[in-house]
């Protein structure tokens, strides 16, 4: 049994969205998938291939997730790892992928964690889901309303990274519709780096 890691940091909850989408995609025969807040501080070690990913505020991760990075950069090191980013460029601009894959270019930098591929997806800008002072700066750029996820994007680049990340199942064991559309809710478990 191969063991995943998909770790994330939201601030209004659509980063945790998709990262659900990532870990149920990645579920597959033969592969156990743990999805964890950042927050939590999930111990990456018994993994044998990591996905992390978080919403963007002003073209970086939440804090939550780099500190995770950083302190876990050890064991992550020793691991297949991908990241993704959630954020509105991808809805707006999505030609810019490239200088959304860099928001995460001085973090690589700073822990030599080098991942194997980088996701770029759309988030949403609802307004109800963010505080005052969030919904002030998106009013300011003029940031377009709406919820801009596109879950086929999401499943698609989930069943690309998974043999880049050593974790794909073995075509025989695949069942006919694929693991995007297993049935089987990623685990959610409650040990943590701290507890372990
Ligand atoms: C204060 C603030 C700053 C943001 N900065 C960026 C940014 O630099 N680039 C970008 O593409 N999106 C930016 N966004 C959009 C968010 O990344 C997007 O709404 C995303 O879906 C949020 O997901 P999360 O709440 O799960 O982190 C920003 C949003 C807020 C509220």
């Amino acid at each position: 049994m191969k063991r995943v890691l998909v770790v994330y940091a939201t601030g209004s909850g659509c980063t945790a969205d998709i990262a659900g989408e990532v870990a149920r995609t990645l579920q597959a025969p033969r592969v156990a998938v743990d999805l964890w807040p950042a927050p939590a501080d999930p111990d990456p070690a018994p993994y044998d291939a990591v996905v992390a990913g978080s919403g963007v505020r002003r073209g970086r991760w939440h804090q939550s997730l780099e500190t995770w990075v950083e302190e876990c950069a050890g064991v992550l090191r020793q691991r297949p790892i991908a990241f993704f980013s959630v954020c509105l460029t991808m809805a707006t601009h999505p030609e810019r992928a490239a200088e959304v894959r860099a928001y995460t270019q001085a973090l690589v930098a700073r822990t030599g964690v080098a991942p194997l591929g980088v996701g770029t997806f759309a988030g949403w800008n609802e307004p109800k889901r963010f505080g005052l002072l969030e919904r002030g700066h998106l009013k300011r750029l003029e940031a377009p309303v709406g919820d801009f996820r596109d879950l086929d994007a999401v499943h698609t680049w989930s069943r690309q990274i998974a043999p880049k990340l050593g974790v794909a199942a073995p075509t025989w064991l695949t069942p006919p519709t694929g693991p995007a559309e297993t049935t089987v809710a990623a685990r959610i478990r409650p040990a943590s780096r701290a507890s372990s």
